[in-house]
């Protein structure tokens, strides 16, 4: 299937052939969906790379509002390849397998705009850490979530350690590690691990998607950013950081439209301005 949006940008967007992953933009929604349902979508190193590589080209696409990462099949992602760590031979080796995944998922986290994980299935490991650097998560009911590492003599290593306390905090995080447990999506909901459940995590993900994409896509970027980049700070320098977004915010046509609109009691029009 032919990338039909391309034609509409005003540059020719390159976008590579993909082995283990699809990319598809539809109104604004762009969905990445992993594609080694043999393996339950577990994330080898070329995926990974793929990874990497559609992150860049969600970077450079005018036309995405929302991202929305799925897999094929019955799973989300089972966690990092298991016969490639099998073959890792020494520590070095280990901690640079770490870091790509954890480069990776830093590029996936560090998108502008809004990105959800629909997870329909097992997100296990680095499946979940997967999720965890997307902004928002949903689940289909059957959806199993964990981290199960420490089973295996590892510790997670993209990025689990770090992100799911600070999603959930400590004490619900080290509960997840220290049992490797799978916990349901009702679990995880109540956990504040997924924001939604739904029947069918795609659909249910699209329907977020679009609630998010009625506001204006400038100010969606300047909140997330306000977010990430007040992560770790003390709360005086974040809320400086906080104003001078709001600052940027108040400068966008998006801004006089949306308040124009209000005050006609009409819905607004935003450009992305
Ligand atoms: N890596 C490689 N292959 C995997 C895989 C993984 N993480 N998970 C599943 N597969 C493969 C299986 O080997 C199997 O392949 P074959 O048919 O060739 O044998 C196929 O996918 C189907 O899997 P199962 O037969 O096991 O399916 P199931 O329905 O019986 O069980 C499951 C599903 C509970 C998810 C089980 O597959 C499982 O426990 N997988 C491993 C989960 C895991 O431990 N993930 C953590 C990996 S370590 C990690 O991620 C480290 C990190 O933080 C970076």
């Amino acid at each position: 299937m032919a990338h039909e949006h391309e034609h509409e940008h005003e540059f020719i967007l390159e976008i590579p052939e993909f082995e283990h992953l699809s990319y598809e933009v539809e109104e604004g929604i762009a969905l990445v969906t992993l594609r080694r349902p043999e393996a339950l979508n577990a994330l080898s190193q070329d995926l990974l790379q793929e990874l990497a590589e559609v992150a860049e080209v969600i970077h450079q696409d005018p036309e995405v509002r929302v991202t929305i990462f799925t897999g094929e099949g019955k799973a989300f992602a089972a966690g990092a390849d298991l016969k490639e760590i099998a073959a890792l031979k020494d520590p070095f080796m280990a901690r640079e397998y770490a870091l790509l995944g954890q480069q990776v998922f830093a590029e996936i986290a560090a998108l502008p705009l809004p990105t959800i994980a629909a997870i329909n299935g097992y997100a296990l490991g680095g499946g979940l850490e997967l999720a965890l650097a997307c902004d928002l998560r949903v689940a289909s009911r059957e959806a199993k979530l964990g981290l199960p590492e420490v089973g295996l003599g590892l510790i997670p290593g993209f990025g689990g350690t770090q992100r799911l306390p600070r999603l959930i905090g400590r004490g619900r995080a080290l509960d997840l590690i220290f049992t490797g447990r799978h916990v349901s999506a009702e679990e995880a909901l109540s956990l504040g691990l997924v924001n939604r459940v739904g029947e069918d995590a795609l659909e249910e993900a699209k329907k977020l998607a679009q609630k998010i994409m009625k506001n204006a896509p400038i100010a969606l970027a300047l909140a997330k950013e306000s977010v990430v980049r007040g992560e770790g700070l003390d709360l005086a320098e974040a809320l400086e950081i906080e104003a001078d977004l709001f600052g940027y915010a108040s400068a966008t046509e998006d801004m006089k439209e949306g308040v124009r609109a209000f005050l006609e009691k009409r819905a607004p029009n935003f450009k992305g301005e």
